[in-house]
């Protein structure tokens, strides 16, 4: 087994990276590029398709490259990826004929107040789990096709392929030979009927979207096809794909029904294991498929925060306050508390479970002797708060407490955050050895699908704690905080309606 190894595209919405995992799930090589992101517009968010392509390609190679000469077998190639981000590109050319309209894009929101005008709230809930928002794809993939110019009549005569990011990259990796998806970004598309388990016709209507720019859907875990001779002289099998938080989701072992995760990269991600039941939230949680392997559809209960490690990232870029995102935790720790500042990061809109579009960044409670260590730990805390909201509206649609949190994503090394969402949330927090849980998951499935682990008992023992966080922080104090956060995000709601 030694030089056996899984390769794990993981497309993430502010970088691309291949890691190469090990029979024991350890990390053996990694490589990660940055990407541009462009912002055209106010609320607008657009990647270069292409680009997506070259990084992704080159973090490949890299990894490759670095076991070369040991001899190595990559068994499978497993793929994540940010999820909802629309690509749509011609056939025959394998060309983009649009930007990639990122998930965090707000420019159909618009259309999604006429859907809600609509009475289609309850209608698209049932049967694709989700709230009418512009996060989901098929709003931007009607955009697309209702606004460049000809895309309509070439999309109606078969002309036109729309994915979502994994789509794309399989599409390159097999020079255009296959066009597919899995159920779980299928669920993120508000398309898809997570019921029937099928492109809903209604729905398909209703947006004017023809089905044949649909690919086709495959479960999680199973050999789609082979990676052309580009990547590699040896054809690989891609044998696992599942939308990033999925993908974290099952790398963080959340098998059982009722565990739950919490990933804080771009956004934040809480999901909640329901296994074969769809839960239908009556708290503004979306009901999503958490993976589908030998033939078991396993759901999941999900609370999708917009902004959390994107935060730092604007206190680094925008604001210049940190030089690099590892030092807003000491910045943080300057100050002994938050100063009764408050910053609420609604800087695409607020997702789960406030759902509104309009809503727009706030930094509250200022006083003269604020400062920017004081700004700093407010947007951590932000992060914590919002996962408490999550967490609270969570546990009321699954109708028991949530006893335990396992945490995963970039931004969880910040023990400053880590200690303070123990506090706030008052349930244990499990950060793992593995951090790189939505590779390992794309990995795990990939895995299970050639046999290099016989089944899912084999994988789930490599699952360990790296630290437990515990509450420590006086309960008064806690509600005081809560207050004052209920108090921030009110002020920072439905803003560009007013
Ligand atoms: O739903 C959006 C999500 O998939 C993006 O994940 O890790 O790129 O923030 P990430």
């Amino acid at each position: 087994m030694s030089n056996r190894f899984i390769l794990s595209l993981d497309q993430g919405t502010t970088s691309s990276r291949s890691i190469l995992f090990n029979h024991i799930g350890q990390i053996i090589a990694s490589s990660q590029k940055e990407y541009t992101q462009h912002y055209p517009k106010p609320g607008w968010v657009e990647h270069d398709p292409i680009e997506i392509w070259n990084t992704q390609f080159e973090t490949a190679k890299e990894v490759l490259a670095q076991v070369e000469n040991d001899n190595a077998t990559i068994e499978a190639i497993g793929i994540t990826n940010q999820r909802e981000t629309v690509v749509v590109w011609d056939r025959a050319t394998g060309k983009p004929i649009y930007n990639a309209i990122v998930w965090q894009d707000r420019r159909t929101s618009k259309y999604c107040d006429e859907l809600k005008a609509g009475k289609w709230a309850e209608t698209i809930q049932y049967k694709t789990g989700l709230v009418i928002d512009s996060y989901f794809s098929g709003t931007k993939l009607r955009w697309i096709l209702n606004q460049v110019d000809g895309a309509m009549e070439k999309a109606q005569k078969g002309e036109l392929a729309f994915g979502t990011v994994d789509s794309w990259l399989i599409w390159n990796l097999t020079g255009g030979k296959l066009h597919v998806t899995d159920v779980t970004n299928a669920s993120r598309t508000m398309l898809y009927n997570i019921r029937t388990l099928s492109w809903d016709e209604e729905l398909l209507n209703l947006m004017g979207i023809p089905a044949s720019v649909l690919p086709s859907v495959k479960s999680s875990s199973e050999v789609y096809g082979y990676s052309n001779g580009e990547l590699a002289s040896k054809p690989i099998p891609i044998a696992g794909i599942a939308g990033d938080q999925q993908a974290a989701t099952f790398g963080q072992m959340c098998l059982d029904v009722g565990s739950v995760k919490n990933t804080y990269g771009t956004g934040c991600f809480m999901l909640c294991n329901t296994g074969q039941e769809v839960i239908e939230s009556k708290n503004n949680m979306v009901s999503t498929i958490a993976w589908q392997i030998n033939g078991e559809t396993t759901y999941a209960l999900e609370g999708s925060i917009f902004t959390a490690g994107s935060i730092v990232q604007w206190l680094r870029d925008e604001l210049g306050i940190i030089r690099s995102s590892a030092e807003v935790e000491d910045l943080a720790r300057k100050v002994e508390d938050n100063g009764e500042v408050y910053l609420v990061p609604a800087l695409t809109g607020l997702g789960a479970p406030y759902w509104d579009q309009y809503a727009r960044g706030a930094i509250i409670g200022l006083t003269r002797g604020s400062n920017a260590s004081h700004i700093a730990r407010a947007a951590l805390e932000s992060i914590a708060f919002q996962t408490y909201d999550v967490l609270k509206a969570m546990e009321a649609d699954i109708g028991h407490p949530i006893k335990e949190l396992r945490v995963d994503g970039g931004a969880v090394v910040n023990n400053l955050l880590m200690q303070f969402q123990a506090d706030v949330l008052g349930v244990p927090v499990y950060r793992p050895t593995i951090l790189e849980t939505t590779a390992l998951g794309a990995a795990y499935l990939a895995g299970l699908a050639v046999g290099f682990w016989k089944d899912v008992d084999e994988i789930k023992k490599q699952w360990a704690v790296d630290e437990c966080f515990q509450k420590e922080l006086n309960p008064d104090r806690v509600e005081k905080l809560l207050a004052g956060w209920e108090k921030a995000i009110s002020r920072a709601m439905k803003w560009e309606e007013e």
